[in-house]
């Protein structure tokens, strides 16, 4: 049973006697009473205290009961109402319980009748409230374990590409350098902390979908042909999509994935973005990502240096890459020496003069 003592209600009817009749009954249950004498009146009470109980009369002039109750579900739906009705009017009380009325009361009633329905409104509303909070645990548990599930889905992803970049001795350590680079960057930028979080997660999972990409192209250590240069750009592509039902809640991180080939003159991979298309996020990690591409050995050309890098990086400014994102690697650098570039413990079996065509990272 619900403990009435501290519950307020507002009695609603046109007739001050019938108030009264009503107000005595529920202020000898321990209620707190407050009376309005129209509708009006007590849309004016619930806004300036709501009561979790109303006790309406169905016809009365001006504002009716159901519109009325209409008003009152649309803007505190939690309130029990009751409506007191007419017994030639029952057929109006049954569609006032259809809008949302918890149940309703004929005259001439008896006073022992309106007590009971006025419990059993409450245990009912009780009921759904509880049963509401029940679902929205539910409902936030059920949140928290797909989040977790995904969580679970991200690291074994991770743990993938490290796995594929350590049996490839040309992008063995790649993601997590590009990851550090892409994470000075943006923390020299003083990009917000989600912003941070995206650059972290898509940097690492950026070249994913090279999965998808045949081993003999990848690894090819002459020029590509055009068929073989397209098929190595789908892997932004097949990478986006293999993350997607994994990354709904890291969109920023899953354009990452999908655009770090993007370049700001619009003659990128794979969707031909250009200047404010590509996200800032995307800038950071391409820059990062073709850093080390260039200082890295691939199977078709040697390491560049780290001077010779920062020259490319620098020729293209404005069209391939952002400029202020260039400074900010170089401000987030000052110490080239520093720069932790990969170690050349592997040699290119060709040593032609960079670039030989568009950089494969
Ligand atoms: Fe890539």
């Amino acid at each position: 049973m619900p403990q009435p003592n501290a519950v307020k209600c507002l009695i609603v009817d046109d007739e001050p006697r019938l108030r009264r009749v009503l107000v005595r009954l529920l202020e000898g249950e321990g209620f707190t009473c407050a009376e309005a004498g129209s509708g009006t009146e007590a849309l004016e009470v619930m806004r300036r205290d709501p009561v979790p109980l109303v006790i309406s009369d169905l016809r009365m002039p001006q504002m009716d009961g159901a519109t009325l109750l209409r008003e009152i579900i649309a803007n505190w739906p939690d309130t029990a109402v009751i409506v007191v009705t007419a017994v030639a009017e029952v057929e109006s009380a049954v569609a006032c319980l259809q809008l949302g009325a918890l149940d309703y009361v004929a005259k001439p009633f008896h006073l022992d009748e309106v007590r009971a329905r006025v419990m059993q409104a409450l245990d009912k509303r009780r009921l759904i409230l509880e049963n509401r909070m029940y679902h929205q645990q539910l409902e936030e548990r059920v949140q928290e374990q797909a989040r977790r599930i995904e969580e679970l889905s991200l690291e074994r992803l991770q743990a993938l590409v490290h796995f594929l970049e350590e049996k490839d001795t040309y992008l063995r350590g790649h993601s997590v350098r590009v990851a550090n680079y892409a994470l000075a960057i943006g923390r020299r930028m003083a990009l917000p902390p989600q912003t941070i979080d995206a650059i972290a997660l898509g940097a690492e999972l950026h070249d994913i979908g090279k999965i998808g990409v045949k081993e003999s192209v990848l690894h090819k250590p002459s020029k590509l042909t055009d068929a073989e240069y397209r098929h190595i750009m789908e892997h932004p592509v097949i990478g986006a999509r293999v993350l997607a039902p994994l990354m709904r809640d890291a969109p920023a991180a899953l354009a990452i994935v999908r655009s770090h080939h993007e370049r700001l003159d619009g003659k990128g991979f794979p969707d031909g973005l250009r200047g404010d298309q590509i996200a800032l996020e995307v800038r950071v990690v391409t820059v990062a990502d073709s850093f080390d591409a260039m200082t890295s050995v691939r199977p078709y050309r040697p390491a560049l240096s780290v001077q010779r890098a920062l020259q490319e990086l620098d020729q293209g400014k404005g069209g391939q890459f952002d400029v202020r994102v260039i400074e900010a690697f170089l401000a987030a650098f000052p110490d080239r020496a520093a720069l932790p570039v990969p170690t050349p413990e592997v040699q290119p079996l060709h040593l032609p003069a960079f670039p030989l065509e568009a950089p494969r990272t």
